[in-house]
């Protein structure tokens, strides 16, 4: 097999995917405890609703940067119910924090064309005797043995993107799950992008916290404004370069149509996105910097900030119908976001020479035969070890072979056998 490369024809040598051999969770949600080994093939997991297939595809989430697929508070995954204090064994590395504490814990043995690599995460507990509030949520990260300075050097090491049935909402609702949909496909290409994010967020609620306090004590700390507005400007044109950048990319291999999906056009608005048409980023920083100076009083009447790359949006477009997503059909909008996932997939697969993993939460269910098959196609061309979930694993058969199959039952993983009629067109 071959991946023929979308932007620039170029042919990726195949073999060259990111893919776990080994997860175990503890204290990870619904499971006490969990070891999972696999062998490169896209991992299908099969089981009843409530069975713990989700918590599994968020635990792998947490080897990428940021706060997971659920978007959940640290706290919140710890297990809770019955047989919380039981003792639990450490099984390989899984105990980074600590067992028994109750703080829940992931880890990984992933191949990368370079070699394996051990990733762990988990949250960080509250030191004993401390007050709570006192303690905000830390999540921390272990790279090969060693803490890792920030979540963004699992960006470095991995890419991984996913879609959930949360998801399903994405073009109707509100344009900051558009702007973090968006943002997490350019940290694959640009691992330190998180970290800007991050940066620039952190500046602008202390920029707005600082602009309500000025506004009842009547003296606004000039210089403390200065530099936050300093580090919005920075960061703030570099994420704008980044997300254009990617979207950019994206949008050409877009164009490359996969199966039956249909093809998707992207287009970055927003202000400062606009002023890259023109202008250089050092240019467009000073723009954005006096802007935000000339804004204060303003800012602080609303709260917040007018101008900045947390304005911005991503407009997606259905070109086969010539219709905004948001118009089409749920269906049709599904199928708009897997095509852009696979076509971010191929970029990835060559910028990186490496597939990210794809995290595909209900997803195969609520496609039609023709597409199921392009999807199960792709991912097999790609050579990526997608994580599949489903009630029914009847809808899988079709991967035959090709897929590793498990079955997920009451927190319980353990190898379950290709569904009986695989007719194996695919392999
Ligand atoms: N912190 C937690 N501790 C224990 N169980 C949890 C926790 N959070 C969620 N659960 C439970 O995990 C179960 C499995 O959830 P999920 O993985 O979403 O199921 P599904 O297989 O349908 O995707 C649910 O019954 C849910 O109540
Ligand atoms: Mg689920």
């Amino acid at each position: 097999m071959q991946v023929v490369g979308p932007e620039t024809g170029l042919v990726a040598a195949p073999g060259h995917s990111a893919w776990l051999a080994r997860l175990s969770l503890s204290q990870f949600r619904c499971y006490a405890h969990a070891q999972i080994e696999t062998d490169g093939r896209p991992v299908v997991l099969t089981g009843p609703n409530g069975a713990g297939k989700t918590n599994l595809l968020e635990a792998i989430s947490f080897l990428a940067p940021g706060r997971g697929l659920r978007r959940a508070r640290l706290s919140e995954i710890d297990r809770r119910g019955a047989g919380l204090n039981e003792s639990v064994p450490a099984v390989n590395g899984a105990a980074m924090n600590g067992m028994g504490n109750g703080a829940w814990a992931v880890a990984a043995t992933m191949m990368a064309p370079e070699g394996p690599r051990e990733l762990g995460t988990g949250r960080e507990p509250v030191a004993e005797g401390a007050v709570p509030e006192a303690n905000r949520e830390r999540r921390v990260v272990k790279i090969d043995g060693t803490f890792a300075r920030s979540q963004q050097k699992l960006g470095e090491i991995l890419s991984m993107t996913w879609l959930t049935p949360q998801m399903d909402g994405l073009f109707r609702e509100s344009a900051s799950g558009r702007r973090r949909f968006l943002d997490r496909l350019v940290y694959g290409f640009d691992a330190a992008h998180a970290g800007r994010v991050a940066a620039y967020e952190q500046s602008l609620r202390e920029r707005a916290r600082l602009l309500k306090a000025a506004t009842r004590t009547g003296g606004a700390e000039a210089a403390w404004l200065d530099a936050l507005e300093e580090s919005m400007a920075g960061h703030g044109i570099a994420i704008a370069a980044a997300r254009r950048d990617l979207v950019s990319r994206l949008a050409r291999a877009c164009e490359a149509r996969v199966g039956g999906f249909p093809v998707a056009g992207l287009v970055l608005t927003g202000e400062v996105d606009r002023w890259l048409d023109d202008r250089a980023a050092l240019h467009a920083e000073e723009s954005l910097r006096e802007m935000l100076a000339g804004a204060r009083r303003r800012d602080a009447e609303t709260g917040g900030s007018a101008i900045g790359p947390h304005r911005s949006d991503l407009a997606v477009r259905h070109l086969d119908r010539d219709m905004a997503a948001a118009d089409c059909s749920t269906g049709e909008q599904k199928a708009l976001l897997i095509s852009i996932v696979l076509a971010h997939a191929r970029l990835i697969a060559l910028h990186r020479g490496a597939t990210p993993l794809l995290l595909l939460d209900e997803v195969a269910a609520h496609l039609d035969q023709t597409r199921r098959d392009a999807l199960y196609d792709e991912i097999l061309a790609l050579g990526a070890q997608a994580w599949l979930t489903g009630t029914d694993a009847e809808v899988f058969a079709a991967l035959g072979d090709a897929a590793q199959f498990l079955s997920v039952r009451e927190a319980t993983i353990a190898a379950a056998p290709p569904s009986r009629n695989a007719p194996g067109h695919l392999s």
